[in-house]
């Protein structure tokens, strides 16, 4: 058993900063992260765009960003919470930078602020196209420096340990001895990021696979919103069903066309803000000109900009266009939209608790009520920083009686011997994905919904069968939380009656035609 004062699951921008805060207040407390892969792998490094910071000057103001983020969010957003995150911004976008974390300036030493789709203003404070990759390496830096947090990497946590809705800790997987350990911790934060990889087609890197939501919700944590699931619209094409590469939206703001094959710019049809409408327009309006030109996906037309220009801003996105054949001086690049964000997640306060003691959530795997039914872009890393520094806040201010377990903390049962086959998991996996592909998808329908719910419900037992039997690991339990958490997008999904941002269910679909739309 390890014990520790802090347990954060999850090396992310959520779990980092939280930790690092922690750190320098209580330089006497164990602070422990466990993180399933390598230190630096997680959504955070993959960040292109950038974080949505209103810097007061020009024309811009926080009442912009509010309105920007409310309209986006469709009716749904917490006012409340959005007033707080936007003004908060600017602080922790200074403590980011006295973290390390550089950020590019124009020519008069003023950030240089980008676009995305849903803003009236640029405000978008980025690193070329690896914001992500620039504030994972600042951060990661910083929480090395400090003596009382040690980093436990390739440790999956597996379960909760919790009593009488009270968290001690979780049981955490060594992928490097294949001990289960149990780590009692005094307070444990939710820090794991996202669930793309629940779809086949999605921008996230492949360790997204909603554990700490299927972890909270087998703990009876309140989990909301799940039928909010972000498609941004422009991920590279590729047949394959698998991880895709993004073409940030700030491609658009920096002045790039959405076409059809055949060259129309099609999206004043459908939003006056035309390329710059918010992604659940621009992702919903494609799948529209799909499915009217039977084509496999639409353009990105880059050819009329200032490559140079264009290369500076964007190297990364330039570098991949170049290297699988595409020319953005004389092509269009091909996209589609994909899997990108989950808006919903473990529902916490203002105070990032969630319904369980002792339980927080921090980032993507929460649910705060800033992005309601549509995030607005680049609000995400934004959020984390924001309730990262709440949790602190809250955990440092806050007196608390002494919260050693009160209940016999117990070895993980081991008493089986048969390794779980991985042929069942290479069986399932791809089905699952396209179960959710097909079925759960950008445009849904109840008929569509009841027939997935059934099949992830038999996939469910079957794990549950195979876990009694079985000796686990991390690839089989990470397939049981993709179908926990498909459980429960697709039950939410059931369950909400009207159309707003990113949910959208097609009620008049009769059974026959429903099966061929998705
Ligand atoms: P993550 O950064 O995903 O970190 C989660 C961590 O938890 C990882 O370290 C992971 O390994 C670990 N973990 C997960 N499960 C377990 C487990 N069972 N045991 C142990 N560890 C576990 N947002 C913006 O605001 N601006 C952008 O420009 C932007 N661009 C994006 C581009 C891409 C390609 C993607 C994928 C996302 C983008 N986003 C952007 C969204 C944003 O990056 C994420 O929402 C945010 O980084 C999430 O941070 P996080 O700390 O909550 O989670
Ligand atoms: C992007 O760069 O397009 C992604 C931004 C985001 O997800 O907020």
């Amino acid at each position: 058993m390890i014990q520790t004062n802090y347990l954060i699951i999850g090396s992310g921008i959520a779990g980092l900063t939280f930790a690092i805060k922690i750190a320098d207040k209580f330089p006497g407390k164990k602070i422990t992260i466990v993180t399933k892969s390598s230190e630096d792998e997680s959504n955070t490094k993959y960040a292109q765009g950038g974080i949505a910071v209103v810097q007061n000057q020009l024309d811009d103001n926080f009442k912009k960003h509010i309105d920007d983020t409310l309209i986006c969010g469709d009716g749904l957003c917490d006012k409340q919470v959005v007033k707080m995150v936007i003004t908060e911004g600017p602080k922790r976008l200074v403590e980011l930078i006295n973290w390390g974390a550089n950020f590019d300036l124009n020519d008069k030493g003023n950030f240089d602020l980008g676009r995305e789709g849903g803003h009236s203003k640029n405000r978008i404070v980025h690193h070329k196209d690896q914001t992500g990759y620039e504030i994972e390496r600042a951060i990661l830096v910083q929480a090395h420096k400090k003596k009382n947090i040690e980093i436990f990497d390739f440790h999956f946590a597996l379960e909760l340990i919790t009593e009488k809705n009270h968290c001690y800790g979780a049981y955490v997987l060594s992928e490097k001895t294949n001990d289960i350990i149990p780590f009692q911790s005094d307070f444990t934060l939710l820090a794991t990021g996202g669930i793309g990889q629940v779809y086949g087609h999605t921008t996230n890197p492949t360790v997204a696979t909603g554990d700490g939501i299927a972890m909270a919700n087998r703990a009876k944590a309140k989990i909301k919103d799940m039928e909010f699931i972000q498609f941004h619209p422009t991920a590279l094409y590729d047949k394959k069903l698998s991880s895709a590469f993004l073409i940030s939206e700030a491609v658009r703001g920096f002045g790039a066309y959405l076409r059809t094959k055949k060259g129309n710019r099609f999206m004043l049809n459908y939003d006056e803000r035309g390329d710059l409408a918010s992604r659940d327009v621009i992702s919903q309006s494609i799948e529209i000109e799909l499915k009217k030109s039977s084509d496999e996906c639409v353009f990105l037309d880059c050819t009329h900009l200032d490559m140079s220009a264009f290369i500076k801003h964007f190297p990364m996105i330039y570098a991949r266009c170049k290297a699988v054949g595409i020319d953005l001086e004389k092509d269009w690049i091909p996209v589609i939209p994909a899997q990108h964000y989950l808006c919903g997640g473990i529902s916490v306060n203002t105070n990032g608790q969630t319904s369980i003691e002792n339980l927080l959530a921090c980032g993507e795997c929460s649910q705060t009520g800033l992005h309601g039914a549509n995030r607005l872009a680049s609000n995400s890393l934004l959020e984390a920083l924001v309730y990262s520094e709440r949790i602190y806040n809250f955990l440092a201010n806050a007196t608390f009686e002494n919260n050693s377990p009160k209940i016999k903390i117990v070895e993980w049962k081991t008493n089986k011997s048969k390794p779980i086959s991985q042929e069942y998991i290479s069986k399932i996996k791809p089905e699952l994905l396209l179960l959710m592909q097909q079925k759960v998808s950008i445009v849904r329908n109840d008929y569509n919904l009841s027939h997935a719910r059934t099949q992830l419900e038999i996939w469910k037992k079957e794990c549950d069968e195979i876990q009694k039997r079985h000796i686990i690991n991390k690839d089989f339990y990470e397939l049981k939380n993709m179908i926990d958490v498909a459980i429960l997008i697709v039950t939410q999904s059931m369950d909400r009656m009207e159309n707003r941002g990113s949910f959208v269910k097609n009620k008049k679909l009769n059974s026959s035609y429903s099966n061929q739309t998705s």
